[in-house]
């Protein structure tokens, strides 16, 4: 069976800054308290205008420049995103006209912060089968617009942004496997409460900030504590590899104890370990996908390189892959 590959990658970040400085003035809290309990030290926050797909269509302009394709080409675009622009149609659509797509198929997929790798194995079987050759798989986010702005439980964690990876067949390496996985006990412990068909909107709703991500981070924070070390050697053991055929991980940034912890339990080097946490905050299911857009931009990911990418998130859910990196197919 043919296998599929990343020929092209690409990030976009909105260019407003926002500190933990700033926030300090916004809710109790301190540049101290963020830096020592999470890692991050600034998000970037789109502004009032931009939508999540305006940040896609400019990672994936990026995606398909380096994969030299032209948008009529594709066959398929995957939107990875809990920030739709709206609930429908799916945002993948709007892409699909705003970049011109003529002939790609387009369809969101929601699986909270693991998303993206969900997307990407997704993507990978409509071209492992033969089915399609060119697929854009795009991880976006607008959480800026769903956050609570009174709540310093939250509104410290996120930021908005996009990736977006170009999915073409190979003869040679590509990915070699997926592992994913939920559990939906734990979906009490990080949601939007009001917007879909059991709490619709009203004035109450909107009176209750319902429209607002809730979390318990405590349960989150265990859950992938555990996930991320079984995860990326689960999925390395269905690749027929072990830790030791590792070069790169590039975990979901959410925090950087839970990012340290996975990097102690697979005893990994600094190096080993892409993290852009600190500049970017978390942005849900685009955090892999600009992670892994960066680490290439930044020349540490190179042809034969294994790299496993790892998430997980609301669902809950995980996601896991495995690639043996060959972009020139
Ligand atoms: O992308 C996937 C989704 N999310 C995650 O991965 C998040 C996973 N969870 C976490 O990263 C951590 O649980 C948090 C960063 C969210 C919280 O860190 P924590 O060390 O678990 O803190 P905590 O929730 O146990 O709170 C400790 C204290 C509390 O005060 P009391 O009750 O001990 O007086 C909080 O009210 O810290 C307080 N606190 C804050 N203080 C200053 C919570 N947020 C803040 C804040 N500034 N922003």
């Amino acid at each position: 069976m043919r296998k599929a590959t990343i020929t092209g990658w690409g990030s976009y970040l909105p260019p407003n800054v926002v500190t933990n400085k700033e926030l300090e003035k916004i809710v109790d809290t301190t540049d101290q308290w963020i830096q020592k309990r999470t890692g991050i030290k600034k998000r970037r926050i789109a502004d009032e205008d931009t939508s999540t797909s305006d940040l896609a269509l400019e990672a994936s302009y990026k995606a398909l420049e380096k994969a030299n394709l032209d948008p009529e080409e594709l066959d398929l675009i995957i939107v990875s995103t809990v920030t739709p622009d709206m609930v429908f149609p799916a945002t993948a659509c709007i892409i699909q006209e705003k970049i011109g797509a003529n002939k790609a198929a387009a369809f969101d997929l929601e699986a909270g912060c693991s998303g993206f790798v969900y997307g990407l194995s997704v993507g990978a079987q409509f071209i492992e089968t033969g089915l399609y050759n060119n697929v854009l798989v795009i991880g976006a986010e607008s959480l800026s617009k769903i956050t609570d702005w009174d709540d310093r439980n939250t509104c410290v964690l996120f930021g908005d942004g996009a990736g977006a990876a170009v999915l073409q067949p190979t003869e040679k390496g590509g990915f070699l496997s997926f592992d994913l996985g939920s559990d939906g006990s734990g979906a009490d412990a990080l949601y939007m409460e009001a917007g879909g068909s059991l709490n619709p909107a009203s004035l109450e709703t909107v009176k209750n900030k319902m429209h607002t991500i809730r979390m318990e981070g405590t349960p989150v924070f265990k859950f992938a504590v555990k996930t991320m070390k079984r995860a990326s050697l689960d999925v390395l053991k269905k690749a027929g590899l072990t830790i030791d055929d590792l070069d790169l991980l590039i975990p979901h940034q959410a925090n950087t104890r839970i990012i340290k912890s996975a990097r102690r339990k697979l005893k990994l080097t600094e190096e080993q370990i892409y993290v852009n946490l600190p500049e970017v905050g978390n942005t849900s299911s685009a955090s892999v996908a600009i992670a892994l857009a960066e680490a290439k931009e930044k020349s540490m990911i190179k042809n034969g390189d294994r790299l496993v990418m790892v998430a997980f998130g609301a669902g809950l859910t995980w996601a896991a892959t495995v690639i043996e990196w060959n972009e020139n197919i």
